[in-house]
């Protein structure tokens, strides 16, 4: 009889500790979820960069690395380095994990900070006798603050109506447009300079100018590829455009 209840009371005791585990489990389980640090980054060119991704709560299967708006797989580890950040490597980068039945994506922002990125076709046209314009795009952290366009080293031609250039955002870039009143040869001979500044110094496009016969012609004026990397608008308030600046 007793021997019985020992056992009995045994048994009970077995059936107690065995169904207390998972609750004690459960109550130490985290939510999973997927984990990006730095949630994003800010640093200057030519620096290296580390950006760590897991998953809370299980090892995941699987984690790729990726550029938003490019498919190439960077890394499919967790880590991502990038050496020597260059403006280029600005944007947001997506890491994706995959675990049992579920795929998660996180996304996190690389700021670059250096000189202004500028932008445009080297080649723009123009037709002789008329109204030209030479256009280029400045983009960058921090945001270009001034832009001047330069031309030989002589006095700076009346046609060239630099006031008139017209300074507007465009995807967190800056356009600026130099006006030359009335295209002449000399327009064609010489190239145009353009020079974006900010706080870490000046960044240089040269831009040749080349005669159409035809104003229709301006159709090859192609758009420029202008670099929407960051989300930062530029100020345009601080703008102005200086010919012959050089
Ligand atoms: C995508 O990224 C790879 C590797 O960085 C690069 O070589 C390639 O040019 C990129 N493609 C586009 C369309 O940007
Ligand atoms: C234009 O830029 C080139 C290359 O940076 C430089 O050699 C040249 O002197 C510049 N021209 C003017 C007029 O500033």
């Amino acid at each position: 009889m007793n021997s019985r209840l020992s056992l009995w009371s045994l048994g009970i005791h077995l059936v107690l500790w065995y169904c207390h585990l998972p609750a004690e489990a459960q109550v130490k389980r985290v939510v999973p979820g997927l984990v990006v640090e730095p949630r994003s980054l800010d640093v200057d060119v030519g620096l290296d960069v580390t950006f760590n991704c897991k998953w809370v709560g299980y090892q995941p299967r699987a984690v790729s690395w990726t550029k938003k708006g490019n498919s190439t797989v960077l890394s499919n580890t967790n880590q991502l380095h990038l050496k020597s950040v260059s403006q280029s490597d600005a944007g947001q980068y997506m890491c994706k994990a995959l675990v049992p039945r579920i795929i998660a994506e996180k996304a996190v922002t690389l700021t670059v900070n250096g000189p202004p990125v500028v932008s445009g076709d080297s080649v723009q046209y123009a037709v002789r006798g008329e109204t030209g314009e030479v256009k280029c795009y400045a983009a960058g952290s921090p945001p270009p603050d001034r832009i001047l366009w330069a031309w030989k080293d002589e006095a700076v031609p009346e046609r060239y109506t630099v006031e008139q250039s017209k300074v507007h955002t465009l995807g967190g870039a800056v356009l600026s447009t130099l006006i030359i009143n009335s295209v002449t040869e000399a327009d064609f001979q010489s190239p145009f300079n353009c020079t974006a500044w900010n706080a870490y110094g000046p960044s240089t496009m040269t831009i040749a100018l080349e005669e159409t016969v035809h104003s229709s012609s301006f159709l090859h004026v192609a758009k420029a590829c202008v670099s929407d990397s960051r989300s930062r608008r530029a100020d345009v308030g601080g703008f102005g455009a200086v010919f012959g600046g050089g």
